[in-house]
């Protein structure tokens, strides 16, 4: 999808259009966001906020300079001392002085052109650790050499990409194509099975025009994962060679696989399935919460709805500022419409919301992850969202360990021709485990493409390498039950 993307509909449009979806087309890297900051920010004096734009950044109230350094420390002007991460290619968020600090990176669009101006960002949000005293507040990078004024500095080195464009003319979905690409699968390689879903195909052209209205997407180089230090490894030795949510002594502490359909919500199936965990396991399955996704959708200023998002920003830090509500108070619809209030069926306001109260990257910021510090995460704290890249052939998956041989992709006029290459679909970590025949070491994912694809809804990918990045960008949160 988008990268965050993650609708089953890819597998009909991945043979006719190189649909690439975003998030927001912004493409700013962790090198672009390091570095000296200004913070233009208004009074802290607002309740909750849930708009931050030009209008309400107009007057500044508080100036805030900051250091982003390496790997995540940031400095303000007084010489407090906290962190900061980068979020994909979106923005970043700060936390410093008992404060945080989030925003997307500015870009502008015109036609298919777009350019992120890295070094600015939208007016984003800022409120104390407790959630009070919110403002609104705009970032510029700040070149001490050059002394010019903050509106001044404003994007002066915009990089520009082009959107790729959607080819939809031929739409008709090719159940043979597909079925041969089934079978090439299941011939070439052993360690995983393909299958063809019909109910998968059951689309319509709207359906899939719909989806290829998406913006386009940036090319963004993941962080490598780390290295483990000795002593991670060595509390990793001391773990269980596999280990289940779903079967910890005979009990399953994982709410049930649900369906996204065609809306590109996977960050929002997999942040939810993620908390719904979790306070199952915070209260030894004594609460079974189910989370709207829907009232993210139509909601949420921290994402895009049907057009993408990210789990950091989600079971994170929209459930820290925002909560979320029971599903059956806000109910999927599995398209972007407009937030509303939460009615349950009876027609009572709901009242109740959900919070978070920690979130972070797995290994402290976006860069930091690898498998040791996931494994340690998962089975000390509960599952773990991740996102991973899905190819074409993920899609038909049906058993067994998942991986993709890059070699064996196809080109295109001479061009590396894999338009799925570039999502990123969001997911949740609830197990790994062994292969006894290839001690194939595995991760054990629950996927948001309903039970009957895959394994019952779960699929196993390959653990240890990095498979399609899966260990790049863990994120972990702490549900207030
Ligand atoms: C995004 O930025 C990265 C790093 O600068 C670059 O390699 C990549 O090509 C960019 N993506 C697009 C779509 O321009
Ligand atoms: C947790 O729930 C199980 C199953 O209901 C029960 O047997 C066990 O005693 C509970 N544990 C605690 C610490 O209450
Ligand atoms: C709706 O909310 C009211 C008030 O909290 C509650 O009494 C009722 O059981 C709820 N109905 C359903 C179907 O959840």
């Amino acid at each position: 999808m988008k990268r965050s993307i993650c609708n089953w509909l890819t597998i009909v449009v991945l043979c006719f259009s190189v649909h690439v979806n975003a998030d927001t087309p912004a493409n700013c890297t962790y090198e672009d966001i390091r570095g000296e900051w200004e913070f233009h920010e208004t009074e802290r004096i607002a309740s909750r906020k849930e708009v931050c734009d030009d209008n309400s950044v107009s007057t500044t109230k508080h100036t805030v300079y900051l250091k982003l350094e390496f790997p995540n420390i940031a400095t303000d002007q007084h010489g407090n001392v906290g962190h900061w991460t980068i979020i994909y290619n979106q923005g970043f968020e700060v936390s410093i002085n008992y404060r945080k600090y989030f925003a997307f990176s500015l870009y502008k669009q015109v036609g298919k052109q777009v350019t992120s101006y890295c070094d600015s960002t939208f007016p984003g949000w800022s409120h104390d650790v407790l959630g009070n005293n919110w403002a609104c507040f705009k970032g510029r990078k700040v070149n001490r050499q050059q002394e010019k004024s903050f509106d001044e500095t404003m994007v002066n080195n915009g990089k520009t990409h082009t959107v790729q464009p959607f080819l939809l003319e031929s739409v008709p979905v090719n159940h043979n194509l597909i079925q041969m690409n089934v079978n090439k699968i299941n011939m070439k390689q052993s360690s995983w099975k393909a299958k063809f879903y019909p109910h998968l195909m059951n689309l319509n052209t709207e359906d899939l025009i719909r989806m290829a209205g998406g913006r386009g997407s940036a090319i963004v180089n993941r962080p490598s994962t780390v290295p483990a230090s000795e002593e991670i490894k060595e509390k990793v030795r001391q773990l269980p060679e596999s280990f289940d949510w779903r079967n910890v002594n005979g009990i399953n502490y994982v709410s049930p696989v649900r369906d996204q359909g065609k809306c590109g919500s996977c960050y929002i199936f997999s942040s939810m399935a993620q908390l719904e965990a979790r306070v199952r396991i915070a209260t030894n399955n004594s609460e079974q919460p189910i989370f709207s996704t829907q009232e993210v959708v139509d909601c949420s200023k921290y994402s895009q709805g049907c057009d993408g998002g990210f789990p950091y920003l989600i079971a994170g830090k929209y459930g820290r500022d925002y909560g979320v509500i029971a599903d059956e108070c806000y109910p999927y619809k599995g398209k972007n419409g407009k937030c509303s209030l939460p009615y349950n069926s009876t027609g009572t306001k709901c009242m109740k919301r959900s919070y978070t109260l920690h979130y972070h990257y797995v290994g402290g910021y976006y860069g930091g992850c690898n498998e040791e510090l996931m494994l340690l995460e998962l089975v000390k704290n509960g599952p773990i969202t991740v996102g991973f890249e899905v190819y074409d052939d993920f899609t038909s998956y049906s058993g067994g360990i998942y991986s993709h041989d890059k070699s064996k992709d196809q080109w295109r006029n001479g061009v590396h021709f894999n338009p799925f290459q570039l999502t990123n679909h969001a997911v949740l970590i609830v197990g790994y485990g062994v292969d006894k025949q290839s001690g194939e070491k595995y991760w054990i994912v629950k996927n948001s493409w309903g039970k009957d694809w895959g394994l019952d809804g779960y699929f196993w990918i390959k653990r240890g390498n990095d498979e399609c990045g899966i260990e790049s960008l863990a994120v972990s949160v702490t549900p207030i039950p």
